[in-house]
């Protein structure tokens, strides 16, 4: 068996909170339902924002109380403060995945507060729930901000850090915009495992500027074996200037297990349902393999092949 490899699909969260038309409550839980039979070791099911700062996700207590759990998946949330906490604690979340910005602009677009403020409320929610739910928490633009640029990578280590201290599960560190390279995330990862090793590390990112599968595989081949995904490529923060769709969560697992790796996901499956995506959304999706159908699935050969095999008696 090759290397496992965890999933977290946020098709559901990232990839529908930027759609501009609003997806029904039955379509998300039947989409969250399809996906918890695939192999996925996580599914961001919704968030627990303010409903004016993410219409698309105002329904997250009745879908949470109406998805199937199945045996073995965790059902997380994303969690921007206290009240979003609580939310997330009466629907009986598996994770709260707190989020914030290591880039100032971006959080005060985002989260409306500085940095250090969404810090203390976080650190607030951590003790709050400490010892009963998991804390991962989720840092944006942490490989470069669409309003300020670079941001450095001891920028980032720095805010890991600080949450690592609070005793925190997990990490994920989000490409939000799409600005990440392979070598920069090879840096990144390096540095993380050195520090963070004792956490669950998770890399987020986006497709922005066609990096997103050389980002996934040499975070990959740099140790790293937890990634989100967002079925057909959809996806974005609308806080964030020129955002756009994830990864997309088939694609990502078609190169892994066409390369060896275990992603424990059955690619026919989830390639249905992504097949089903476009007519949920009511718009065509980046995802390619969808389109392309995996690699291992032949074309029959041309009649005119087989007529020229013959006359050449090959
Ligand atoms: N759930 C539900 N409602 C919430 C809430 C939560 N977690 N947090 C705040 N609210 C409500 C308040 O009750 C208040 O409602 P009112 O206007 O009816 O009184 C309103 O939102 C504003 O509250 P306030 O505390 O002033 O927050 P804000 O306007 O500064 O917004 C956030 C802060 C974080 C709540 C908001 O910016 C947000 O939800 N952002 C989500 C960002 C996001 O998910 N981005 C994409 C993912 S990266
Ligand atoms: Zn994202």
């Amino acid at each position: 068996m090759g290397q496992r490899i965890f999933f977290n699909e946020v098709v559901t969260r990232d990839g529908f909170q930027i759609e501009p038309e609003f997806i029904a409550t039955d379509a998300k839980v039947q989409l969250v339902d399809a996906l918890s039979a695939c192999g996925y070791a996580k599914i961001e099911v919704t968030s627990f924002t303010s409903p004016k700062a993410i219409p698309m996700l105002r329904d997250a207590e009745e879908v949470m109380g109406r998805i199937a759990r199945a045996p073995g998946v965790e059902y997380t949330v994303l969690v921007p403060n206290l009240r979003g906490a609580e939310r997330a604690m009466e629907a009986r979340a598996d994770e709260l995945n707190l989020v914030m910005s290591t880039s100032e602009t971006h959080n005060l677009a985002n989260l409306r507060m500085p940095r250090e403020q969404s810090f203390a409320a976080l650190a607030d929610v951590i003790r709050l729930v400490a010892g009963r739910t998991p804390i991962n928490v989720s840092l944006s633009t942490a490989f470069g901000c669409p309003m300020e640029g670079d941001v450095p990578q001891q920028q980032v280590l720095a805010w890991s850090q600080r949450f690592a201290d609070l005793g925190v599960r997990g990490l994920t560190i989000c490409d939000t915009t799409g600005m990440a390279n392979p070598a920069q995330v090879a840096r990144m990862c390096e540095a993380l495992q050195q520090r963070f090793a004792h956490l669950q590390l998770t890399l987020h990112f986006h497709n922005t500027r066609g990096m997103g599968l050389a980002n996934v595989l040499a975070a990959a081949q740099g140790g790293i074996v937890r990634f989100d995904g967002s079925l057909g490529g959809l996806g974005g923060c609308p806080y964030a200037p020129g955002a756009s769709g994830n990864i997309s969560s088939e694609d990502a697992v078609h190169m892994l297990e066409a390369m060896g790796y275990d992603t424990g996901i059955e690619v026919s499956r989830l390639l249905q349902i992504a097949r089903a995506l476009p007519a949920i959304v009511g718009h065509a999706v980046p995802g390619q393999v969808a389109k392309a159908g995996p690699s291992t699935q032949l074309h029959p050969v041309p009649a005119a092949v087989t007529e020229l095999r013959a006359r050449l008696g090959a």
